[in-house]
């Protein structure tokens, strides 16, 4: 018989599990790392592939169907086509993807097809060589790019590209970047800078809206009207032009909150499982998974988290505390 699904106490059904599988990265977007003393946390601490295998086998029974594997930048991990391999396999799972900076794909994009994937976004917020140096610190855009051209011809589907939407910043790449995926065939979906940078940069002022970046592209390219059905449960509001060439996504986190229709739990690189991207708390996996305790505890575990679960994120209030960086030394020394 199947187990009870995964209902928070919002009457929220979780299917969606996000597995974060290294806090390294191999580059440093400034709205997200410190250029220096970044602290990673040591490999004994990082789940191993037996430990993430059983863990999502333990999810699925409790109606996990989808998975996304994150990092940090997950092709630093690894052998990571091996894991990719053995989720793909697993009974139950029906979606798999992936979010990499793409850095690694002209070498690994091939080997993780081969090992089941299909489904892969890309994160990029600009085609151009010195503006990508500026955000990310390392001159690597030709591999991203080839990397791109390296998954268009091996067939991966619906490849998307996540820029984040950082005001008095990116708005010259927006038009140069939506012309590239429109020639490209990929997406590109605009994520509402969110408090989640190392350095507090972020406040709302620098936020770039979802109606802001519409207008550049309605002006510059054509006008974006609203794709007819779309899912309800999708944190994108999704775009096309209207010449029907190429989509828009917009992931309005910050001005218009899907926190409603959250479907997801995450498992952090080091084993702890959160319900939000915000939670400033989690529970403990990776110490049952290496005291041999029973499917049943960490099974008791993962329900406990879900019911836990807050409404919501509270950026929009004077409540928000932003949730602990992992890799940032000075955070995790706490407040001068
Ligand atoms: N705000 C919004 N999006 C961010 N990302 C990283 N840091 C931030 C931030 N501060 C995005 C990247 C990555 C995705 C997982 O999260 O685009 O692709
Ligand atoms: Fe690396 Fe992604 Fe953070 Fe950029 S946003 S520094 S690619 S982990």
């Amino acid at each position: 018989m199947a187990a009870r699904p995964l209902v928070d106490s919002w009457g929220r059904v979780h299917d969606n599990l996000r597995i974060s599988v290294t806090d390294r990265c191999n580059i440093r977007c400034f709205y997200c790392m410190p250029e220096t003393d970044v602290h990673f946390v040591r490999r004994s601490e990082i789940l191993d592939f037996e430990e993430i295998e059983r863990f999502v086998r333990i999810a699925v029974t409790l109606g996990i169907r989808k998975l996304r594997v994150t990092g940090g930048e997950p092709l630093v991990r690894r052998d990571l086509a091996v894991l990719i391999r053995r989720l793909s396999t697993i009974p139950g799972i029906e979606d798999l993807a992936l979010t990499t900076n793409g850095v690694l794909l002209p070498q690994l994009a091939a080997p993780l097809y081969e090992a089941g994937l299909r489904r892969i976004n890309v994160h990029l917020d600009t085609i151009d060589r010195a503006r990508f140096l500026e955000i990310t610190r390392r001159d690597e855009i030709h591999k991203v790019l080839a990397g791109l051209e390296a998954c268009k011809q091996l067939g991966y589907s619906k490849i998307k590209l996540n820029a984040v939407a950082v005001k008095h910043l990116v708005e010259p790449d927006i038009v140069p970047l939506a012309r590239y995926a429109r020639e490209n065939g990929f997406e590109v979906r605009y994520i509402e800078f969110m408090p989640l940078d190392a350095q507090n940069l972020w406040d709302r002022s620098k936020v770039l809206l979802a109606d802001e970046i519409i207008a550049i592209l309605g002006r510059e390219i054509a006008p974006l009207v609203p794709v007819p059905d779309p899912d309800p449960r999708a944190p994108a509001s999704e775009y096309q032009f209207s010449d029907g060439i190429g989509r828009v996504g917009f992931i309005a986190s910050v001005s218009r909150p899907f926190c409603l229709n959250c479907n997801r739990l995450r498992l952090t690189a080091d084993g702890k499982l959160r319900y939000c991207l915000f939670a400033v708390e989690e529970d403990d996996v990776k110490t049952l998974l290496r005291s041999d305790a029973s499917d049943e505890a960490i099974v008791a575990l993962v329900r406990r988290n879900v019911a836990g679960k807050w409404e919501g994120h509270e950026i929009n209030s004077t409540r928000f505390v932003a949730p602990p960086a992992a890799h940032v030394l000075d955070r995790r020394l706490g407040p001068a």
